[in-house]
């Protein structure tokens, strides 16, 4: 398994492009289940996931070709409704193709996915979801088997709660074909969903409230492909600019879109960062120590949960105390015991953590245990004094496109070694 080593301290500078959005990319890749053509995706991100959803889609009988950043999926050929364990275990957004295969096919079988590494996943919001469509779900053995019973599903109304990403892209990708009218209220509004909606109008499906919490989809006999250009990928971007927050640098992101990430933007200016915005760029830059924080995560338009382990290492070196409360998964926190091996002062209760700002981290192996803590991990690698070596960055490589090739054009001391 492959490791990075960081030298540290160091002053991160200069500029990066952010790629294509992970959690956008991944439902429109399930999205093109829902119809036989080739569908075209473009400014797709190079990343592990993406290659995982790849493989799971030619494992159904697909055509998955990747060029550059140009993704056409051939779904004239589905030969098979089954999303296998051994591939599920690898990627929990494996789930999303249980909607469109229910809603194209009439059936599928998905594995549970399993529990990450902070606790459960529960996925009862997308089976009660589909239920209420009129599918027949039963769970066993590990698997969940969804039918429509040889029917087109049917129009019906559903409220998710909490709000799920990934419930309401697949309920609503189940929904488009549906025969009626489906009205889907406490929908997420993330901007990776707002555009799941708008591939599906343009695909054909007839859905109102893109952008709102409420959905109100009349299903359609049939879709065209999908043909979308991926947006940029807004925790990336946002890993970034908490990159210079850490190392007191200068860092702007282009090619990346400014509205969706307010929330830290707002935090990394309560930290005392100076924050420019063009229309597709920010720039940050900062002087001296970070100024503790309050911070809670939400669904979007609040703070997201993903950036709480990079602004969890950037106040583990502000000048006073912080806090964290983490309300989307109250044990997103195994990044904590990492850092305090560099020195950090963390204390967990529940789901608050209590940050006490130190003035140097120092150098040491630590473990990457999940996506974005282990983009923590780097920047707070970036940070200390002398070597960090970060193992099992295969759960970076899910979710950042060459992010040792883009940390090290910002002046990152950064190499990847093979164990
Ligand atoms: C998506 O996961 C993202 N993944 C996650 O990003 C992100 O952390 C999460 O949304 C929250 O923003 C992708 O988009 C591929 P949820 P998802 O359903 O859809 C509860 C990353 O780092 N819930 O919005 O699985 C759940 O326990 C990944 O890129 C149920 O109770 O998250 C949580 O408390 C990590 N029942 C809350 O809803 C369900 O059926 C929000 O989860 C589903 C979810």
């Amino acid at each position: 398994m492959d490791k990075f080593i960081i030298e540290g301290p160091v002053r991160l500078e200069g500029t990066v492009s952010a790629s294509g959005a992970k959690n956008a990319v991944l439902p429109l890749m399930a999205a093109s289940l829902l119809t036989s053509g080739v569908s075209t995706i473009s400014n797709v991100p190079g990343l592990r996931d993406v290659r995982t959803f790849m493989m799971l889609l030619d494992m159904l009988g697909a055509k998955c070709e990747l060029v550059d950043d140009l993704l056409t999926i051939d779904t004239t050929r589905i030969h098979s409704i089954v999303a296998p364990y051994d591939h599920v275990k690898k990627m929990r957004a494996s789930v999303y193709v249980l909607g469109p295969l229910l809603a194209f096919k009439g059936e599928s079988l998905v594995s549970l996915p399993g529990g990450c590494a902070w606790g459960p996943r529960p996925v009862n919001l997308h089976i009660e979801g589909m239920k209420a469509l009129g599918a027949e779900i039963d769970v066993t053995e590990g698997y969940i088997h969804a039918t429509s019973r040889g029917k087109r599903l049917s129009g019906g109304s559903y409220r998710f709660e909490p709000s799920s990403v990934g419930a309401t892209c697949n309920v609503m990708m189940s929904a488009v074909l549906a025969d009626g009218v489906t009205e889907l209220q406490n929908c997420a509004i993330e901007p990776e969903v707002t555009q799941l909606v708008e591939a599906l109008i343009d695909a054909g499906a007839k859905i109102e409230g893109a952008g709102t919490t409420t959905l109100k989809i009349e299903g359609v006999e049939s879709l065209n492909p999908i043909n979308q250009r991926v947006i940029p990928d807004r925790i990336e971007a946002g890993t970034f600019l908490t990159a210079a927050a850490m190392t007191r640098g200068d860092v702007t992101v282009e090619n990346c879109c400014p509205d969706h990430m307010t929330a830290l933007l707002d935090i990394l200016k309560a930290m005392g960062c100076d924050i420019e915005i063009t229309e597709d760029s920010v720039r940050c830059s900062i002087s001296g120590k970070p100024t503790p924080v309050e911070v809670v995560t939400h669904p979007y338009p609040g703070f997201a949960t993903d950036m709480q382990a990079q602004v969890m290492a950037v106040a583990s070196v502000a000048d006073g105390t912080s806090h964290i409360t983490e309300t989307i998964y109250p044990d997103r926190f195994t990044h904590a015991a990492e850092l305090c091996r560099l020195g950090a002062e963390i204390r967990i209760d529940g789901a608050i953590a209590t940050i006490d700002g130190v003035d140097v981290l120092n150098g040491a192996p630590v473990m990457a245990t999940d996506l974005r803590a282990s983009a923590a991990m780097v920047l707070a690698g970036f940070t200390a004094n002398g070597e960090t070596s970060i193992e099992r960055v295969y759960h970076i490589d899910r979710g950042y496109e060459r992010i040792e090739e883009k940390l090290a054009a910002l002046g990152g001391v950064i190499r990847r070694v093979n164990e």
